[in-house]
């Protein structure tokens, strides 16, 4: 079926977004950015496209190929637990056979050793190889035995040519690969050096290969670059099953693992994790920790977000003061900022409060990162909140999506969002009418119904 005669084909790709072009240019057409194209080598592919005519057709085609869904054996979906709960919960109930996960984040985070953790779990269970291209052997052993970690039937490489890691994965068939990380390797295919687009998009397709060949689970560590995508090609996004980015703000000892994609489970998932002198710890139960702690104050709303399946009690402040400049700022950290103006514009529009010339600055404690609409009515609140230098009333939550038109409306699920409000001892919550129960009472809570802006506002300020 191969060509071998075929000659390597190139390609131009953007490092920002992924995008490819038969011909190099100076500024990407997807996202704009200048001079982010590099040349990479393709593999020679076989054959041309298959011209078949569409009369008489004498079904040459490789018929093995096409076969009626329903008689393919189904994937036994099995979960493998790490034996890290959390993780567990971000991967969508463990680990599935021959699965290709990506594990994002900045350096230092705690990338490695979350891995290193999970994989001394399942090693007494499953053979493990942990691949190390940036540490040495020494230094993997001596983390291992300062954690604690079960080190039975755990194996290790330090290796960064990807041929010499499959010669060994062969060899040694473990049931799960860690490759730490992916831009430390490179294959003898190509010229280009370790971290460049080419090396880490090849290197990375020939380990997605062996797993899904073999059904080898493969954990594939990458550094995060400053914009945020995985160091180099975002292509890698789309070639594994799942990925996985670690956040967290440095200060901070909270890690929370968020699952960006998964093809086995829901995306959004948080896992809360704390670092601590021995490794990362499980947090099973975060709302309380997202919480500043501090007594009641102006610019703060407690809000619940529900990221993946679960309700999480999250704190966001504001502070609104007057602006020096002409062209006063709007800072969101852990939100979207270009939300923050849009509903800055609907405060003004339908709520009748002017912040124009005033700086406005936005935070979710903890380090989170809040993506959902839900986050919309609390934001308001807390700049309102601070534009009056007034705390919201006691015990109070707030969630709801603000429309254009000053409209508050539903978000999913908001019965189980009362339920972790009134178990954590909120005893009102400003949620949209659609989200409210008839009672206008949830367990002991008194809940406050809102259709629109102006009457969510009165609401805070009573
Ligand atoms: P690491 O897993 O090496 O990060 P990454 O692989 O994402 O680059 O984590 C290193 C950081 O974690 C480092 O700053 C020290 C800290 N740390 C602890 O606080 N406690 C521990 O037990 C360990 C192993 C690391
Ligand atoms: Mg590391």
């Amino acid at each position: 079926m191969s060509k071998n005669s075929a000659k390597s084909r190139t390609a131009h790709v953007c490092s920002e977004c992924g995008a490819e072009y038969s011909k190099w240019q100076g500024q990407c057409g997807e996202c704009s950015a200048w001079n982010s194209l590099s040349e990479i080598v393709l593999e020679s592919t076989a054959g041309g496209p298959v011209s078949v005519r569409r009369s008489g057709w004498t079904g040459k085609v490789d018929a093995a190929r096409i076969t009626p869904l329903k008689e393919v054996r189904q994937g036994q979906d099995i979960r493998i637990s790490t034996g890290i709960g959390e993780l567990d919960r971000v991967l969508g109930g463990g680990l599935v056979e021959g699965a290709v996960v990506l594990v994002g984040g900045d350096p230092g985070i705690g990338k490695s050793t979350l891995l290193l953790q999970a994989l001394a779990q399942m090693a007494s269970r499953l053979p493990a190889l942990y691949v190390t291209g940036e540490e040495s052997l020494a230094q993997v052993a001596g983390r291992a035995v300062r954690l604690d970690l079960p080190l039975e039937g755990l194996h290790a490489l330090a290796e960064t040519g990807v041929e010499h890691i499959l010669r060994h994965a062969v060899a040694a068939q473990p049931a799960l690969i860690v490759a730490d990380s992916i831009q430390t390797l490179w294959t003898e295919a190509l010229t280009a050096a370790p971290g460049s687009v080419s090396q880490v998009r090849e290197t990375a397709a020939r380990l997605v290969r062996y797993a899904k060949e073999t059904g080898t689970a493969v954990f594939l560590v990458g550094h995060v670059t400053k914009e945020g995508g995985i160091a180099g090609p975002r292509v890698l996004e789309h070639m594994v099953d799942a990925v996985l980015y670690f956040e967290g703000e440095s200060g901070s000892r909270f890690r929370v693992l968020r699952a960006f994609k998964n093809r086995f489970g829901a995306v959004n998932e948080l896992g809360v994790f704390a670092m601590s002198d021995r490794g990362l710890k499980e947090v099973p139960n975060p709302s309380a920790i997202f919480l500043s702690g501090s007594a009641r104050q102006p610019g703060s709303c407690v809000m619940v977000t529900r990221e993946g399946t679960r309700p999480l009690l999250v704190e966001v402040q504001a502070l609104v003061d007057s602006s020096p400049l002409s062209n006063p700022r709007r800072v969101a950290v852990g939100l979207e900022q270009n939300r923050l103006a849009m509903l800055l514009a609907v405060l003004h529009r339908h709520g009748g409060v002017m912040v124009g010339d005033q700086d406005v600055f936005v935070n979710v404690v903890g380090g989170i990162r809040v993506q959902e609409t839900a986050a919309d009515l609390p934001v308001l609140l807390a700049v309102l909140s601070s534009l009056c230098d007034r705390p919201l009333p006691e015990k109070t939550i707030a969630f709801g999506e603000v429309g254009l038109s000053g409209e508050i409306r539903p978000v999913p699920n908001g019965e189980e969002r009362l339920r972790e409000a009134a178990t954590h001892g909120f005893r009102r919550a400003i949620v949209p009418r659609g989200n409210a129960p008839k009672s206008g009472a949830f367990k002991g809570m008194e809940v406050i119904a809102v259709e629109r802006l102006a009457q969510a506002l009165e609401a805070a300020v009573d």
